[in-house]
């Protein structure tokens, strides 16, 4: 089996790496990809031009274009290739609008009976101080459109909110006020097939830039699975009372699921609460469930976008534990730094995303998330200690990173509230 992933972050990379691993797969292709990919012939070609990707797709006799980031599934990269008869792994627009769009995932929550936070959509900014006077302490503000994790601020402090609020509505888009849901997080990422929904291992994400969950939200500096202090049951709880009742609802909208359907949750008193849907796979968790999995992952993306998910056997992980630790360019997430010398970036468990090769073919950071380090081990210290060991291999001056991924969930500090 041919396979073009589309996408150049180290969750694409963590796929290439699992697709590698699957007999199943002849050829490796990326789009645009990156240097760290020695997996995959990689194609400088425009990833959110759907007739760029569907000819590309032609001429490499693709048998599967798996969708990595949200970006070219909201442009609808994925109607194009289907309707070229293209497999592909990922939602249609339409599809894509639960993470497109707050509001679309609100409504299709409201419908579906999914219990998630109360929320306001504002648009204007004579509305804003009422509007966050009905909200906080701690106040949820978010960016009404495509932000890649960052244009969420989740602040005691009332001026910020109103700062990012207004930072959001300048550039035109609406924001969504949200209550504060109060315990744990959980990312559950499902194979969804329409009707059909295969969780895969639950992950947790660590935001914040800085240890012990300071500073500004990023796209994500670390993360891992499984989680010791998840109730047991709790992912199938998670599986019937949000993600199947979601996947039903989109169907009875016209706009069925297929692809990736990553479930963020809050861990209530109350039981699972959703944060957000996003329509692909996240990042950095992805990297570190991935690297449990057993199963033959070209087959079971490839069955997802035939529509043969229900046939699949039941998924296989590797016992024990797994981390992301993210490594990051200086001043991330503001204004990162580029062009710095990369060392140490080509050994096992090292994958890339803000990477490229300068004039003289050396390895320079070109992006904030410039590369994650994926650990594994029987437990989640081995796992953590595993992570860390190969970064300390790896030098990218100003270059930063948490040493604190996972580690509340080691030493026993994470609880749901009863
Ligand atoms: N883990 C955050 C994201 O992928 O959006």
């Amino acid at each position: 089996m041919r396979i073009l992933v589309i996408g150049s972050g180290a969750r694409e990379h963590a796929l290439l790496v699992a697709l590698a691993a699957d007999p199943a797969v002849s050829e490796l292709h990326a789009a645009p990809g990156n240097p760290g990919m020695v997996q995959a012939t990689c194609h400088a070609v425009p990833v959110t031009d759907p007739a760029a990707v569907t000819a590309l797709a032609r001429r490499i006799g693709a048998d599967l274009v798996v969708i990595g980031p949200e970006v070219p599934l909201v442009a609808g990269v994925a109607d194009v290739l289907r309707e070229a008869d293209i497999p592909v792994f990922g939602p249609s627009a339409a599809a894509a609008r639960i993470e497109g769009s707050k509001a679309f995932a609100k409504d299709v929550m409201a419908a579906a009976g999914v219990r998630t936070a109360r929320a306001e959509i504002v648009d204007s900014p004579a509305d804003l101080d009422e509007a966050l006077d009905r909200f906080g302490p701690t106040w949820v503000v978010k960016d009404d459109g495509l932000a890649a994790g960052k244009g969420v601020v989740v602040t005691p402090d009332r001026a910020a909110a109103h700062a990012h609020a207004l930072a959001c509505l300048d550039d035109g888009h609406p924001v969504l006020l949200e209550s504060f849901l109060d315990g744990p997080e959980v990312s559950l990422f499902c194979l969804v097939d329409g009707e059909t929904v295969v969780p895969l291992l639950p992950a947790q994400d660590h935001k914040r830039v800085g240890e012990g969950d300071r500073g500004p939200n990023t796209g994500g500096m670390g993360a891992y699975t499984p989680l010791p202090w998840l109730p047991a049951g709790m992912v199938d709880r998670i599986v019937a009372e949000v993600c199947e009742p979601v996947a039903r609802e989109m169907v009875a909208r016209g706009c069925g699921f297929s692809g990736l359907l990553y479930a963020g949750l809050a861990i209530t008193a109350e039981g699972p609460e959703v944060v957000e849907f996003n329509c692909r796979f996240g990042d950095p968790e992805t990297q570190a469930v991935l690297a449990l999995l057993e199963s033959p992952l070209g087959e079971t993306l490839h069955a997802v976008a035939t529509g043969r998910l229900a046939e699949v056997p039941p998924l296989v992980w590797r016992d024990g534990a797994a981390v992301t630790v993210v490594l990051a360019a200086e001043h991330y997430p503001a204004t990162p730094r580029r062009g710095d010398l990369i060392e140490g970036a080509e050994q096992p468990g090292v994958l890339h995303a803000g990477t490229a090769r300068d004039a003289d073919g050396r390895l320079v950071s070109a992006g904030g998330r410039v590369l994650s380090v994926v650990g594994t081990g029987p437990d989640l210290a081995a796992a953590r200690a595993e992570a860390y060991r190969i970064l300390d291999g790896v030098e990218l001056p100003g270059g930063h990173f948490r040493r604190d991924i996972g580690q509340a969930a080691e030493e026993g500090r994470i609880s749901v509230p009863g």
